[in-house]
């Protein structure tokens, strides 16, 4: 008699990754087989609030027919032609990109990582050409916490040691200040003539989503301009409606020089990113300076221009501040029932809740609760140990948004 159980649906696949992926990731136990708006299932077809989004990268909500059909429709006529020729929709997008975010000239690349990486040699090559930094002393100001992805460039920067230990030597020519400090940012823009750029998230987002304080923004402004330095906001993360306004920097009203962003560019179907600069940015770089195969191309062009149209048409910046709202509302009067919740912090739909940590569970508390909250039907990631990120599709109804806030209410009442 063969006393094996047989293995489950979840458990195969999982162990399929383990035999046969590198192990980089640690995730959650959930085996996800399809998603629509805020759901997505599993592969015994229980369902899920997303409360991550790929981290802000579904804004739209997963598979948004009209993205999918735009999609559709321009992989049946033409996906790549590299930019060895031209095609019809690459200078369509870049002209939507421009107008849409009020710049002169847009470079579209795939990954944030690229985009951020693009923002820098932008910067570096602004130095040289344009504020006549000697060559190969150009420096770069970031702050501590930041996250801009895995490569090496974007490591370099980073206070985070599993991101670094045993991958240098690391690019030369970073400055790291703390983050959310105005007097820390002029002290360094007056010690060194040779700063080029400061690259700088609005809203750290893996780092917690971290706030800085009002006026954080307009004071980063004033000193880049007094400075001549390039102000690089990255929004990959905060950006196209997360945070309730179309990019994070409009909270304060502010333009950064240079605009890095991604994720949800094209709702959560493809990487796509982009830096939208000036003319005197942009035009540092001449053609075979810098590039991608993929960048730009028409299939990407057309899911871009559908996906930012979606988040106007269905005024999902405006849904994310209001359901941002009913959020933090609940999840404070949350803590006013638990002491678990430390404390609520976030704006539009980027929010986290600081986690205490419980003597028997430790550093393992926040991960114990996101695999509860995963059993009771939601999902999520902690960050940083005692952050959990709560960051839902921006099509999320007013219902949808209580029932999920009673999932976390239950799951954490329940600890
Ligand atoms: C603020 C920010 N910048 C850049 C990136 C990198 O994007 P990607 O993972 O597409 O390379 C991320 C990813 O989480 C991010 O949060």
């Amino acid at each position: 008699m063969d006393t094996t159980m047989p293995i489950s649906a979840t458990d195969q696949a999982m162990q399929l990754e383990w035999n046969y992926g590198a192990h980089n990731y640690h995730p959650i136990p959930a085996v996800l087989t399809r998603g629509e708006g805020v759901f997505v299932w599993d592969v015994e077809d229980k369902r899920y609030f997303d409360f991550l989004s790929a981290y802000s990268a579904v804004s739209q909500g997963h598979c948004h027919p009209r993205i999918i059909s735009a999609m559709i429709r321009q992989a049946q006529r033409l996906t790549l032609t590299s930019r060895a020729f031209y095609n019809d929709k690459t200078g369509l997008c870049e002209k939507y990109l421009c107008d849409y975010f009020g710049y002169d000239k847009a470079l579209l690349m795939n990954s944030g990582a690229e985009g951020g990486e693009t923002a820098l040699k932008l910067t570096r090559k602004w130095a040289y050409k344009v504020k006549g930094i000697l060559q190969n002393e150009a420096k770069t100001v970031y702050a501590a916490g930041n996250f801009w992805g895995r490569t090496l460039a974007a490591i370099s920067s980073s206070t985070d040691a599993s991101s670094t230990n045993d991958f240098g030597p690391l690019l030369p020519g970073y400055i790291i200040i703390p983050y959310n400090d105005l007097n820390a940012l002029e002290e360094t823009f007056k010690s060194d003539p040779n700063i080029a750029g400061f690259m700088v998230e609005p809203i750290q987002g893996e780092a917690g989503v971290v706030v800085p304080h009002e006026g954080y923004l307009r004071g980063v402004r004033k000193l880049c301009t007094k400075y001549n330095v390039l102000f690089i906001a990255d929004e990959v993360q905060t950006g196209i409606g997360r945070t309730g306004k179309r990019v994070a920097c409009d909270h304060e009203e502010v333009k950064p020089d240079v605009l890095v962003l991604g994720k949800a560019l094209s709702g959560g179907t493809m990487p796509v990113s982009a830096v939208l600069t000036s003319d005197e940015v942009m035009l540092t770089i001449k053609p075979g300076e810098h590039g991608s195969t993929y960048g730009g191309n028409p299939l990407a062009c057309v899911v871009t221009m559908e996906a930012l149209q979606v988040v106007e048409d269905e005024k999902l910046a405006e849904n994310a501040q209001a359901m941002g709202e009913v959020f933090r509302a609940r999840m404070t009067a949350l803590s006013h029932k638990t002491d678990l919740v430390k404390s609520v912090r976030g704006k539009g739909l980027l929010n986290a809740i600081v986690i205490t940590e419980r003597p028997d569970l430790g550093a393992e508390t926040a991960w114990e609760i996101c695999l509860k909250l995963k059993d009771n039907g939601l999902l999520t990631k902690p960050t940083h140990g005692d952050k959990i990120r709560f960051a839902p599709p921006l099509v999320i109804s007013e219902d949808q948004m209580h029932e999920a806030c009673d999932i976390i209410e239950k799951t954490m009442l329940a600890f």
